[in-house]
């Protein structure tokens, strides 16, 4: 197996509302950073809930609580020249920050889409709808808040890209900011990016590829 021992750690720190496609660009980015033979890990946010966070809720306080847990494992792996890929909904600026001081190599991908364009094309658990309608309280979007990054080292319009799109945009900005030697994809084809279903976590986070 090689290895690259002379790694740089650094976190991807993926923020978005949920079903803005911070899970799916993750996913290919983590097949990117593997095809490269780079140590990384993927700290879902489902996962983390099931795990890291159990028990937590989505008050202000409990999501602020979650996001630390994730910083603080982001922040041991970076540190450890392991890549860091995050995909919390993370929604308030101040934790966020906090996160970014912590870690320093720090690259906060803001993946953008409204409301709206997710309520209707992206919604397949039905959770906007619930949230719409007052059966889930506090959804990030709908009645509680979401606080956009103001200054991200990038911004993935999901509406207007393809998710292969703001994968090489991603790629791209990574390798601008020192963190690849080469942007291009290495992952394509279609086992790999078969509507991103390839890639599973199993229970405790590990990642497992399909079949
Ligand atoms: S965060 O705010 O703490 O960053 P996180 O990303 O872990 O949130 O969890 C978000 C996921 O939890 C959503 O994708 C959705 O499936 C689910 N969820 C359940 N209740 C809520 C809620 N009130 N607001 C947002 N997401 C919720």
């Amino acid at each position: 197996m090689t290895h690259h021992p002379e790694q740089k750690g650094f976190t991807v720190w993926f923020t978005g509302l949920s079903g803005s496609g911070k899970s799916t660009l993750a996913e290919m980015l983590y097949h990117e950073l593997q095809a490269r033979n780079m140590r990384v890990e993927l700290l879902d946010g489902d996962i983390v809930r099931q795990n890291l966070s159990k028990g937590l809720g989505f008050s202000k306080e409990d999501r602020d609580t979650n996001i630390r847990r994730i910083g603080f494992v982001a922040n041991l792996l970076t540190r450890n020249g392991v890549i860091a890929l995050t995909c919390a909904i993370s929604p308030y600026r101040e934790v966020r920050d906090e996160c970014r001081a912590l870690i320093g190599e720090f690259v906060e991908v803001y993946t953008y889409a409204t409301v709206e364009e997710i309520a209707a094309h992206r919604d397949p658990k039905g959770l906007y709808r619930k949230a719409m309608a007052g059966e889930i309280k506090g959804f990030t979007g709908i009645d509680d808040p979401y606080e956009a990054p103001e200054s991200p080292e990038l911004v993935v319009d999901t509406m207007t890209q393809t998710p292969l799109e703001s994968l090489q945009t991603i790629l791209d900005r990574l390798r601008d900011l020192g963190y690849l030697e080469d942007s291009r994809m290495l992952a394509e084809g279609p086992k790999v990016h078969s509507g991103m279903t390839d890639l599973r976590l199993t229970e405790t986070g590990h990642v497992a590829e399909g079949g």
